[in-house]
């Protein structure tokens, strides 16, 4: 049966299909984008597959490739799998490059052929970070390169295992409209790569960038072509990296990969308790270490305020509030509950500063009863032991309730020589060496340091 050709618009820009030209895209909102092109409806040919029942499908599992780069490893759940495309996106800046360029240099070293595609930099740029982070192999190849059927040819020419695509947003495909970066480019030259990864049984590591707005003008439209998105984030004034899991077909996106940005590149941070407390701990009121959980692992972070009570002085100004590695809404709530408590009904027209200490993110209901307690040891200047650690969540109603992995929250902070810990009232046991004080509400653990 002949198909009908039939005239259609689409966008330049997104990629989006009308059925008669308008001057603004209905899918994006852009002007004058909109260009004429002839759709010729075919059939989909299909992959050729039967359906089965579900219990005949093979129940053989996917063997992940380890890298070698062990905190990448962490976040994957072992490795990357062959015929897999995992995103890695991130500010400008972050670290992205060097990551990825780390893991196929790991990769090389350990025998495996991987094919690094820099869609951005020269192959002088690349080699001369290759040289930093210790990825000058003879297994590794490069390949300066933006045209994808080029890319397509080079994979096929050097027949890697995993293969880089640095960066998404580079990338051209001739056959698409839309200049490099635009939604519709990026989409369908991850389809090309998607498609590429799946024939071939290799796996891809695609950077994409993302701005600070978090529009991921690209990686978003990935994000649920892809298998695995990890977010590469951290705080440009430290050199801390965090590698998290958004999306994870192949396992848990609960880990968490630490790095620390060096001169020789990144470098993974197996033990990361002790890092996110001063050095130079002033001893004075507003500070206190909480355990918090990052993915599995427990890990101590110092916790600070600072609470500048109201002038005074006639004037309307609204008290200043801000929160650095903290959930400002979390600080707002700790807020309301603390000026409830006695000897803190003044709170609300004081500025209050909370900061968490290293360029760490503490954004779990388990750090509320530390953050709190800072906030009223700033306000009262009554100094908070150096040797305790709170842990707990906070209701609205000052109650102080339990959370998960106390236990293993405490033997780290026994580790680290902590020796008193104010905990909910349901805990029971203790890890040797740390005396618990149980506390029902609010109130009474800010009693029990004072
Ligand atoms: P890069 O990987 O190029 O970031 P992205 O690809 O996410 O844009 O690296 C960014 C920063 O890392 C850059 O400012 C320089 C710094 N850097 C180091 O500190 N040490 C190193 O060994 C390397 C390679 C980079
Ligand atoms: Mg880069």
């Amino acid at each position: 049966m002949a198909m009908k050709a039939r005239t259609a618009y689409r966008c330049g820009e997104c990629g989006a299909q009308a059925a008669r030209w308008e001057g603004r895209c209905a899918g994006c909102g852009a002007w004058n984008t909109l260009h004429e092109v002839v759709d010729a409806a075919r059939p989909s040919p299909g992959r050729g597959e039967r359906p089965i029942p579900i219990s005949d499908v093979s129940s053989a599992g996917w063997a992940a490739q380890p890298t070698g780069v062990g905190e990448l490893d962490r976040v994957l759940g072992g490795g990357l799998v062959p015929g897999s495309v995992t995103l890695v996106g991130g500010e400008p800046g972050i670290g992205k490059s060097t990551l990825v360029l780390q893991a196929v240099g790991s990769l090389a070293a350990a025998g495996s052929r991987c094919l690094l595609v820099s869609a951005e930099e020269s192959a002088q740029q690349v080699r001369a970070r290759a040289e930093r982070v210790g990825a000058l192999r003879p297994k590794l190849w490069l390949l300066p390169e933006l045209s994808l059927p080029a890319i397509a040819a080079a994979i096929a020419e050097v027949d890697p295992l995993v293969v880089v695509i640095d960066s998404i947003q580079t990338v051209q495909d001739p056959d698409v409209d839309g200049v490099p970066g635009s939604v519709a480019q990026v989409r369908e030259c991850a389809r090309g790569l998607i498609d590429i990864a799946k024939r071939r049984e290799l796996a891809c590591l695609v950077v994409g960038h993302v701005t600070k707005e978090g529009a991921l003008a690209g990686p978003k439209v990935l994000e649920h072509l892809v298998d695995t998105v990890l977010s590469f984030e951290g705080d440009r004034h430290h050199a801390l990296r965090m590698l998290r899991a958004v999306k994870h077909r192949f396992g848990s996106t609960e880990e968490v990969g630490l790095f620390e940005l060096a001169g020789g590149g990144l470098d993974g941070v197996p033990d990361p308790s002790g890092l996110f407390i001063g050095e130079d701990r002033a001893g004075g009121p507003g500070s206190i270490v909480v355990p918090v959980m990052e993915g599995h692992r427990p890990l101590l972070a110092e916790l600070q305020a600072l609470v500048v009570p109201n002038r005074n002085d006639g004037s309307n100004i609204p008290p200043s509030r801000s929160a650095q590695g903290l959930d400002q809404r979390r600080v707002t709530l700790l807020l309301a509950v603390l000026q409830q408590q006695r000897g803190l009904k003044e709170l609300p027209r004081a500025d209050v500063h909370v900061s968490a200490v290293g360029g760490v993110r503490v954004n779990e209901p388990g750090a509320d009863l530390g953050l709190a307690l800072a906030v009223a040891s700033s306000f009262t200047r009554k100094v908070i032991p150096p040797d305790v650690v709170a842990c707990g969540e906070v209701g609205l109603g000052g109650e102080v309730r339990r959370v998960a992995h106390v236990e293993r929250r405490l033997r780290e902070a026994s580790r680290l020589g902590f020796r008193r810990a104010l905990v909910p009232r349901a805990v029971v046991s203790a890890p040797a060496g740390v005396e618990l004080q149980r506390v029902a509400t609010l109130g009474e653990a800010i009693e029990a340091v004072r």
